[in-house]
């Protein structure tokens, strides 16, 4: 009998795992074919606890990228307190386009204007990071290069055919495609090289795309590091409360055995 139940026992142990291991595999594919294109990324690095990273990255994309893009669920003030940066420094170096520190980051230009010149409206950038994932941002960045016969003079190789021009040409300079012919005889991108040089080196320029990818990977998720602290204290409250239950489990079984 003892031993039946424990087989039992057995056999479900292995239910259990052979659900999670399916469970995971199932996950594993939906993320992969979710994935927003089929290049290999390079690895963007960022790091979303380095506030240093975060304030540059903030400085950069209301430089160079809230002319068009929003990030409408992100508050000016809620960037005050997680990048530590007081009023003043918030108002000066943020906030170009917005009078009070509880709006929320507008896009300069208005949306039905946007979408009549670049054909599509540019995304909020709120959750970009989560969607398309960091690797792709960052890469996406660094991947524009010259293309005559596209109105905005660029093409990118991570977003063919994107309508987005190259913001950063001044700091990265123009780049030029390095084709290959695939199987079917058609042109294929198979790498970049610079074609003029910007006011950045190679590393400044990748720095401040970081950066710029670190600050919306922040935007993505500003609980974060709330979450992770918090985190933290439940764990510890789950280990004292765990000693707690088992002195007192002794203690009220200790007639009993
Ligand atoms: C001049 C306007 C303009 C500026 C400035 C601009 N963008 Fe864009 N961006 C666009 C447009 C338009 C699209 C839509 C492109 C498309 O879907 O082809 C876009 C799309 C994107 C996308 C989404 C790509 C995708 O896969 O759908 C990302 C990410 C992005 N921009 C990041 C940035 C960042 C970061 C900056 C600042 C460094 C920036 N953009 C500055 C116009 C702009």
């Amino acid at each position: 009998m003892v031993e039946k139940m424990a087989a039992k026992k057995d056999r479900r142990g292995w239910f259990i795992m052979v659900g999670a291991v399916r469970i995971s595999a199932a996950l594993f594919i939906a993320s992969g074919a979710f994935a927003a294109t089929d290049l290999e990324l390079e690895r963007a690095g960022n790091d979303p606890d380095n506030i240093k990273s975060l304030q540059s990255g903030a400085r950069n994309f209301m430089n160079y990228c809230a002319g068009c893009h929003s990030a409408k669920y992100v508050r000016f003030n809620t960037l005050a307190r997680d990048l530590e940066l007081s009023e003043d420094q918030l108002v000066n170096n943020l906030m170009f386009n917005a009078e009070k520190t509880f709006e929320t980051i507008q896009a300069t230009m208005p949306l039905d204007d946007a979408a009549r010149w670049f054909g599509q409206p540019p995304p909020d950038m709120s959750l970009m990071a989560r969607a398309r994932g960091t690797d792709y941002v960052y890469n996406f960045l660094m991947s524009f290069y010259i293309d005559p016969e596209s109105p905005t003079g660029v093409d990118n190789r991570v977003l063919p055919g994107t309508s987005m021009p190259h913001v950063l040409w001044e700091l990265q300079g123009y780049q030029n495609a390095i084709f290959h012919e695939d199987e079917n005889g058609n042109p294929e991108v198979v790498g970049l090289e610079p074609a003029s040089k910007g006011t950045m080196t190679e590393d400044e320029f990748r720095e401040f795309v970081v950066d710029t990818t670190n600050f919306l990977e922040y935007i993505s998720e500003p609980i974060r590091s709330t979450r992770r602290v918090l985190g933290v204290w439940v764990l510890m409250f789950l280990i004292v409360f765990w000693i707690i239950a088992s002195m007192l489990k002794k203690q009220i079984w200790k007639d009993v055995t």
